[in-house]
């Protein structure tokens, strides 16, 4: 019991320094995620303050559109800006890509060496690679007026190709951006978000398995409360949105039907809890367990979830804790994006549950 005290009073930050001076090439990373997590405390005290501060409702009056198609809020555009900022000045992140932004933007600065003359470095000055970073400021931004939980969700990738080369060779910065962006779930080294609920909650894997910190606004830190996060191999709870049941394919219905009769593998009747904000479903289930799904229907054939800044990253999490992540019957760390925006049906959670729904896929082959 002292090993697991001792552990849980570890702070976020004094994790990742320990974190990095046993992994020095961690370094760098040790500042990202340290401007991510300032950046959930800002978006945090947003969030929190939003209907005293006036940031609820949308933005521009409702005439703000996102790439998707959104309408975006008010609190979507100024914590796309809190994170940008944040990640732009921890110069280690070249390029970000976030659900708020058409495209992959590019952040020379981060390739200016302090007290340079600010131009690029020509290539014999290594400034060293840099990270690509995916975000989805905040998730469930249409629950935010009604005080219903949101989050943030971010993945962290190395630099596919260096942009130095590009700026040197003035090949195009877009291209060179998208070919950063457009990685499988395979190569991020981190992913997480931050849960902005009853409490706020900081979870994330650097590919070591997943650790939960709690915010404690007493002192200012995210504290290690859910170290080595371990999802059930079989849950009771299902989570879906089931306005969309008779839209859904056969064997999904087959099998939601399944767990709901008491016909499914344990015989149990699962119960059903549905958020609406995927962060707030995704933390219930990598706790309690059970499946967790934006399933792809007749209206939309790839689902609504981004693979990019959504699926993937909480899909990395999904196996580091021991469970499973698939489109139904595919992985979702092996896809390679196409579009920065695209969308993918995401089904995940207990490894016993999302096999067994998979085992309905497989039997209509
Ligand atoms: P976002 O608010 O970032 O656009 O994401 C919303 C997503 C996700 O949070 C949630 O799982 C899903 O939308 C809910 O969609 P429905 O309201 O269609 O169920
Ligand atoms: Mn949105
Ligand atoms: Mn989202
Ligand atoms: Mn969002």
């Amino acid at each position: 019991f002292d090993e697991v005290c001792e552990q849980t009073g570890i702070t976020l930050t004094r994790y990742m320094m320990e974190v990095s001076r046993a992994n020095p090439e961690l370094r760098d990373l040790e500042s990202l995620i340290s401007g991510i997590q300032q950046a959930c405390k800002t978006i945090s005290s947003l969030v929190d303050r939003a209907t005293i501060t006036g940031m609820v409702g949308y933005a521009n009056g409702g005439g703000s559109i996102n790439v998707q198609g959104e309408e975006q809020k008010k609190l979507d555009v100024v914590t796309n800006d809190v994170l940008k900022r944040a990640l732009r000045f921890t110069g280690k992140v070249g390029i970000i890509a976030s659900e708020e932004e058409d495209v992959p933007v590019f952040n020379k600065d981060a390739y200016k060496v302090p007290g340079g003359e600010g131009k690029y470095q020509d290539v014999t000055v290594d400034i060293g690679s840099k990270y690509v970073t995916v975000f989805d400021p905040l998730d469930g931004s249409s629950n935010v007026d009604a005080n219903i939980p949101t989050g943030t969700i971010f993945g962290v990738y190395e630099e596919a190709e260096s942009m130095e080369n590009c700026m040197v060779n003035d090949d195009s910065v877009e291209g060179s951006c998208l070919l950063n962006t457009l990685q499988p779930g395979d190569a991020l080294v981190a992913s997480g978000y931050c849960l902005y609920s009853s409490s706020c909650m900081f979870v994330f894997t650097i590919g070591a398995g997943v650790n939960g910190f709690t915010y404690d606004r007493s002192i200012g830190e995210f504290v290690l409360t859910h170290p080595n996060i371990q999802l059930p191999k079989r849950g009771k709870i299902y989570s879906m949105n089931e306005a969309n049941r008779w839209d859904w394919d056969k064997p999904l219905q087959d099998y939601v039907t399944a767990i709901q009769t008491g016909q499914g593998q344990t015989k149990a009747k699962y119960s059903s809890r549905y958020i609406g904000s995927m962060v707030g479903d995704v933390h219930r289930t990598l706790l309690y367990g059970g499946i967790f799904g934006y399933p792809a229907d007749k209206k939309n054939k790839d689902g609504k979830l981004r693979l990019l800044y959504e699926a993937a990253p909480m899909s990395f999490l999904m196996e580091q804790a021991g469970g499973l992540s698939l489109t139904g019957k595919t992985r979702i760390m092996d896809l390679v994006p196409q579009k920065v925006h695209q969308r993918v049906p995401f089904l995940a959670g207990s490894y016993d549950d999302v096999m067994e729904m998979r085992s309905y896929y497989d039997a209509c082959d």
